[in-house]
């Protein structure tokens, strides 16, 4: 079976960490892969997650499966922070919640769903996106497409070329939208914007599909829900995929959802059951402790409010490092103007290096970043590693 077998290639991100721990220099500083360190570089566990948890541990009398879907009230408390609290689809029963290993896990149940009901649809994303995009969707047959969004220029958000390019797109296909903190750019649409894009989603009979992994990374939880709210006044039907890896924390217990919004409770019924069966033959039912731990959370009023206050800490250290790297860049003489990196939003900047000096980066001074348009993980950035990336970048562009 495996003697044929040729290497796979190493993953565009997770693949770096590999590279980076194999690094001997002890000056190597990982800005990859998107996962928030604090000013001492640690990824350390949430205070509030660590009272959740001794809770959990003391009351916890089985560990007998979940249901398929996961428990109802994770489905609860996942809408209360999308939706916000008593939206219209609770009252309809419109809206119903799986919960996925993780925001990938998400994306794969939804696209399989999307690849069941309209095996010839296409998913339009944005360019550039997350590179596993592509490996998820095309992993279950959907053909992709995508639509510009980035301009390189003013690196901002290309928002004509973007709706342009949706009124273009036959109906039945699906766009995919990033909630927040668009992954890898940094750049998202203004809340008017999000209004329009919704109207053209909805009159061109599109799907929207929403990756909403970066919640309160940005402007406040509540904030960052704004577009993809917006988008769903204007939406008959969506699906937003959820992710609390970054927010709380639980990169590894693989914690995360699928929202789904259809027409009517008959036709939410119809779709949950074609979720469960698909949740069914992959995983057959979902991890428990990560949406043990967020649901305790956010059932409790203290923890929420202790929880609210670490990520809080969370985005304005983020915020921070973004303005410390634009004046450590302009004091260091540097021509191009990163004025935008304060102006770009949740744990990743897209800096427009090209692949080449993202190479010399890695070789000549130990600095791992992804290749495509240069994406830095901000979130990664430390007083301490900031003055050894500035330089060696400020060598790199001089060259
Ligand atoms: C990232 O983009 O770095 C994160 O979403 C982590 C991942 O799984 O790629």
């Amino acid at each position: 079976m495996f003697d044929q077998l040729e290497m796979a290639p190493p993953d565009a991100i997770l693949g770096l960490i590999e590279a980076f721990k194999k690094d001997t220099n002890p000056d190597k500083v990982n800005l990859s892969v998107g996962v928030y360190q604090d000013k001492n570089g640690n990824t350390p566990v949430f205070q509030s997650v660590k009272k959740a948890e001794q809770f959990i541990l003391s009351e916890e009398i089985t560990k007998n499966y979940f249901p398929i879907e996961g428990s109802p009230e994770y489905a609860r408390v996942v809408q209360e922070l999308i939706l916000g609290k008593d939206h219209e689809f609770n009252a309809q029963r419109r809206a119903v919640t799986v919960h996925t290993p993780g925001g990938t896990g998400g994306l794969r149940v939804g696209a399989e769903l999307i690849k069941y009901i309209r095996p010839e649809a296409k998913i339009w994303v944005s360019q550039p996106t997350w590179p596993n995009h592509a490996n998820v969707f095309r992993a279950v047959g959907l053909e992709m497409e995508s639509y510009p969004y980035f301009d390189a220029v003013t690196c901002a958000l290309d928002f004509d070329a973007m709706l342009s390019a949706f009124q273009q797109i036959p109906p039945h296909n699906v766009v995919l939208l990033h909630g927040c903190c668009h992954n890898p750019t940094g750049v998202d649409p203004a809340p008017k914007q999000w209004a329009q894009i919704g109207q053209v989603l909805a009159e061109r009979n599109l799907l929207p599909f929403l990756d909403f992994a970066y919640q309160g990374l940005a402007k406040g939880l509540e904030e960052d829900a704004q577009g993809v709210r917006i988008l769903l006044e204007n939406s008959s039907e969506a699906l937003v995929v959820n992710s609390f890896s970054k927010n709380f924390g639980l990169y590894n217990e693989r914690v995360g959802g699928l929202t789904l919004v259809a027409g009517s409770l008959q036709s939410a019924e119809a779709a949950l059951s074609q979720v469960k069966s698909i949740v069914r033959r992959n995983y057959s039912n979902p991890p428990a402790h990560g949406a043990k731990v967020v649901t305790t959370i956010l059932q409790s009023p203290e923890l929420k409010i202790e929880w609210e206050g670490e990520v809080a800490e969370m985005r304005s250290r983020i915020q921070k490092m973004r303005e410390q790297f634009v004046k450590q860049m302009a004091a260091l003489g540097v021509k191009k103007d990163f004025s935008f990196i304060q102006r770009q939003t949740g744990m990743f900047s897209f800096t427009g290096l090209s692949e080449e000096q993202v190479q010399n980066l890695r070789d000549r001074y130990s600095i791992y970043i992804v290749k495509t348009g240069g994406r830095i993980n901000v979130a990664g950035m430390t007083e301490k590693n900031l003055p050894i990336l500035c330089k060696a970048l400020a060598e790199v562009l001089s060259e």
